[in-house]
């Protein structure tokens, strides 16, 4: 990334880790994204093409353009689509930043989806703006964001909460903000963009939903995995932490009464 440090990295075991996490939360993403009868969807800072290749499945009709700004993960997305089998026609992917595209104006889109994007993007609100200028004013906006101060876990785990409060304060460090779904509303507002419905989504399992909240616990290890380098190497020191963060995990995974919650936030506009 070209502005400041992504906090995920782009590594191969992240590229893999992207998609996976997609085959574990899309059956919450898309409880609510409906893009029935719709044609021509932007993806924006689509990654390894894992939410492309999902909205491509599931609506045959739908071509996907996928804007991203790294081009090592648009080398994964065309190999990751090209293994997925979907046809080549249905798809294409671009090279560029979001916040400045260069496009001109009015682009045939009637639809555009970003999900976990502008949690890493430092001028947030110049993203929305800049998809203002370019598409239609009926394109549908469907954005889906962090709040990362919103997981909490029962029993309250302290090297758990330690080290998630270190990835919080990195990636504002960083120059992303890991609750800017709690913003999320505000900023569609402030750039004059119709919000239809902006809303928290909980993810609640406990020992009524043990599977669903174990396969939780596990993505979240993952999660918290994926920064440990970028941490260990500006300076917070989490390595060490980490044994005690697996312990910790494998105690909520083997107790029948832990909880798991989370909850992202979900908005739909109109451009
Ligand atoms: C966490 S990944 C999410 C990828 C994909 N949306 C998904 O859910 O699998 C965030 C992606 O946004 C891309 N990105 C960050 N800033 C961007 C920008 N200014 N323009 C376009 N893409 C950007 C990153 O390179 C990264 O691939």
């Amino acid at each position: 990334m070209s502005e400041g440090i992504y906090l995920h990295g782009y590594s191969e075991w992240e590229q893999e880790r992207l998609l996976q996490q997609n085959d574990i939360l899309s059956k919450y993403i898309y409880q609510k994204i409906d893009l029935t009868g719709k044609k021509r969807v932007l993806e924006v800072g689509c990654g390894v093409g894992a939410q492309m290749i999902y909205m491509l499945n599931k609506y045959p009709d739908l071509h996907i353009t996928g804007l991203e700004l790294e081009e090592k993960q648009l080398e994964k997305a065309t190999e990751n689509l090209m293994n997925s089998g979907i046809p080549k026609e249905r798809y294409s992917l671009i090279q560029g930043n979001a916040t400045q595209t260069g496009w001109e104006t009015h682009q045939d889109f009637d639809t555009v989806v970003m999900i976990w994007v502008l949690e890493h993007i430092p001028d947030c609100e110049q993203v929305l703006r800049e998809l203002k200028r370019i598409l239609r004013s009926d394109t549908e906006l469907w954005i889906t964001e962090v709040y990362h101060q919103g997981f909490a876990t029962y029993p309250a785990m302290p090297a758990i909460l330690d080290f998630w409060q270190k990835m919080i304060l990195f990636q504002s460090q960083s120059g992303g903000d890991a609750n800017i779904g709690l913003r999320l509303g505000q900023l569609l507002h402030s750039t004059g963009i119709h919000t239809e419905w902006v809303t928290p989504f909980p993810m609640f399992f406990d020992a009524r939903n043990p599977v669903a909240r174990n396969e939780m616990f596990l993505y979240w290890k993952d999660l918290m995995y994926s920064s440990i380098d970028s941490m260990e190497q500006n300076g917070y020191g989490v390595k060490v932490q980490w044994n005690q963060v697996e312990i910790e995990l494998n105690q909520l995974l083997e107790d029948t009464n832990s909880v798991f919650y989370y909850s992202f936030i979900q908005a739909k506009a109109i451009i």
